[in-house]
């Protein structure tokens, strides 16, 4: 067993850890579901309520798991057994859990992703311009060889990635991919907005429409924000116990929710305007992204170089955000089994990929249904819906209550370093935060 001696892997730099943990949060939850949510949800009021849950809450949660796992050098298990005790192991665990869960069927849609990227140039432009855009992505989610061999090869590049290391994988690689992100998002925001009659959907997104404002929006932007910021598995404790003593947390926990925002926002302008310009109807999720934008990118010229960059965007979001959900399993595996890195990555890894092949056979019916629910859908609501604001509940109760003292300390860099909200902080972390995700949790958990 392993503790957090010189030995421990650390982030290279400042920069690599924010690189690191906004890849970990910037990912499909930012493209695919937040410019509907909010198209549908009142547009600029929605971003409004949004900001604030984000800013108030989710940065409190991401600072209370920073400050966790930065203190106790541990994996998320580790950390509440080292801090805590008792039965708040059981909070590192769930989180784990999690983990296994979210990424098994994470990784068969972001193997999709690989799949458009090819198919871009290989007959979805021609599909999606005869109007069968729908038809392909039906056959293709029924074909279980063609799915199960893409989920593979994602989880070839996320374990491949997780098994270099913390510096030479996951940070070297973020810092590669992020900045693509951006660079592409900022492509495609421009051809969006240059098209004729990207106006209307420009209003579709962002025209504030208070009477759209409803107990069902805050819901709606909490449940959002909170798994858009990859919070409540112990994502960013153990993202945060490779961080050195030195760095400052609070702003790198507040530049962390501002490039997540960032993206989940500016995404709009690279869907939505485009969507309008070509007379289509919005949708959320698989709908939008694997068959209403290829329609969309087929009537483009070039339109197969945007529909590949679109993917490839898509495909970096999902690697950076695969890569920190299978580092929250080694880590607990390596600091608390003793297993070694290489194992870790290849033995979970392949474990997750086979717990993801009932996911990836159950869109084209081939596996049975969940009392009602696809077999994705049902680990992804069991997961998100569940097993996160459980976390995220737990995770702030124990910043505020539990390990005050420590959680103060940790955050000023043992009182050297002033954070003028520190009050504030806590009493969001003891009674904001729990109550509010307590609601999401209760109000949200309809089957
Ligand atoms: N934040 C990711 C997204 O928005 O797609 C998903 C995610 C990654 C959730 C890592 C939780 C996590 F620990």
């Amino acid at each position: 067993m392993s503790e957090n001696g010189a030995d421990r892997e650390q982030w290279g730099s400042r920069f690599g850890f924010i690189m690191a943990a906004a890849g970990s949060a910037v990912g499909l939850g930012n493209i695919w579901r937040f410019p509907y949510i909010t198209g549908m949800n009142g547009g600029g009021a929605f971003v409004l309520i949004y900001l604030a849950i984000v800013f108030i809450i989710g940065f409190s949660v991401m600072l209370a798991e920073m400050g966790i796992g930065r203190a106790a050098g541990l994996n998320a298990v580790g950390s509440f057994k080292k801090l805590g005790g008792g039965a708040w192991p059981l909070v590192g665990w769930m989180g784990v859990i999690a983990g296994f869960l979210i990424l098994s069927f994470y990784g068969v849609v972001a193997g999709w992703t690989i799949a458009y990227m090819i198919k871009s140039f290989t007959g979805l432009m021609e599909a999606g311009a005869a109007g069968k855009a729908g038809d392909l992505f039906g056959a293709f989610v029924s074909s279980p060889a063609q799915v199960v061999a893409y989920q593979a090869l994602f989880m070839f590049a996320t374990i491949w990635i997780v098994f270099r290391g913390i510096g030479e994988g996951i940070e070297k690689y973020c810092k590669l991919m992020m900045p693509a992100l951006f660079v592409i998002l900022l492509v495609l925001i421009l051809r969006a907005v240059t098209l004729d009659g990207a106006g209307k959907g420009l209003e579709f997104y962002l025209k504030p429409d208070f009477s759209k404002v409803t107990g069902g929006t805050i819901l709606a932007a909490l449940g959002q924000g909170f798994f858009s910021l990859s919070l409540g598995m112990g994502c960013m404790i153990t993202y945060g116990s490779y961080l050195n003593k030195k760095e400052a947390l609070p702003s790198a926990a507040m530049t962390v929710v501002f490039l997540d925002t960032m993206v989940a926002f500016l995404s709009g302008f690279a869907i939505f305007p485009a969507v309008f310009a070509f007379g289509m109807e919005p949708a959320a999720g698989p709908g939008l992204t694997f068959i209403t934008l290829p329609s969309v990118f087929a009537k483009m010229p070039m339109g197969s170089v945007f529909s590949f960059l679109f993917f490839l965007l898509l495909f970096f979001a999902a690697l950076t955000s695969s890569v920190s959900l299978l580092e929250v399993c080694v880590a607990y595996f390596k600091d608390e089994l003793g297993w070694s890195r290489a194992k870790a990555s290849w033995v979970l890894g392949l474990v997750i990929f086979a717990l993801g092949v009932p996911s990836a056979l159950s869109l084209g019916g081939h596996f049975p249904k969940i009392a009602g629910k696809d077999f994705l859908d049902a680990v992804d609501f069991l997961s998100s819906n569940v097993l996160l604001p459980l976390g995220g509940i737990f995770i702030s109760l124990f910043a505020g209550w539990v390990w005050l003292d420590g959680a103060r300390k940790e955050v000023t860099n043992q009182g050297s370093h002033p954070f003028p909200v520190e009050t504030a902080w806590i009493w969001v972390c003891r009674v904001v935060a729990p109550l509010a995700i307590a609601w999401i949790f209760v109000k949200g958990l309809k089957w």
